[in-house]
């Protein structure tokens, strides 16, 4: 088990639709449980394989910390499509671990319903609401290249505009371990 440096807003593999993931072979199997342990030491409830520089489409949450749902188990997710989305769409505050300290509320559907493929490669069919919903769809959109920065307003993304350059900088002070500032200027 390893923690792997997180990446961050600006880095090029996270505007990049992951690729789909054809084997899951022992590399892969290692790849999760390394995304889990980084997931958790950073405090996340989510995280995607091109959080931690894996262009693969795969990700994985762990909800159980978040009260209420303590018997939640920990999911991995392996090329998730989300099928349907709920008309009704519900305003929650997100954060993400590859934009730290920055936290916004964002519109999105109340419920989905996400199908996708377990480490043995068995498809399984999740309807998710609330947190659940919240989670998935903030990680299923990491997968298409998408940050919740992305579905913000324009006033709200200059206000934050600040600590975003920031983190790109790597002039912040990070809680766990981030890639280096090697391209941030590219995106
Ligand atoms: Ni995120």
């Amino acid at each position: 088990m390893a923690l792997l440096p997180v990446t961050l807003i600006g880095d090029k593999i996270l505007r990049k639709k992951a690729a789909q993931v054809r084997e899951v072979d022992v590399k892969t199997i290692e790849l999760i449980r390394d995304m889990f342990e980084t997931m958790r030491n950073a405090s996340g409830i989510g995280l995607a394989a091109t959080q931690v520089g894996a262009d693969k489409a795969i990700f994985v949450i762990d909800t159980s910390v978040v009260e209420g749902h303590e018997n939640d188990k920990p999911i991995v997710f392996i090329n998730p499509i989300i099928t349907s989305r709920s008309e009704k769409t519900v305003l929650i505050e997100e954060g993400c671990l590859s934009i730290p300290d920055v936290r916004a509320e964002v519109e999105r559907p109340e419920s989905v319903t996400i199908k996708y493929y377990d480490t043995n490669l068995n498809e399984h069919v999740l309807n998710a609401e609330n947190v659940l919903a919240r989670v998935i769809q903030h990680e299923y959109d990491h997968l298409q290249g998408i940050l919740f920065t992305d579905l913000i307003d324009d006033n709200l993304k200059k206000k934050i505009n600040k600590d975003i350059i920031k983190i790109k900088k790597r002039k912040f002070d990070f809680t766990y371990p981030v890639t280096e500032n090697v391209d941030y200027h590219l995106v």
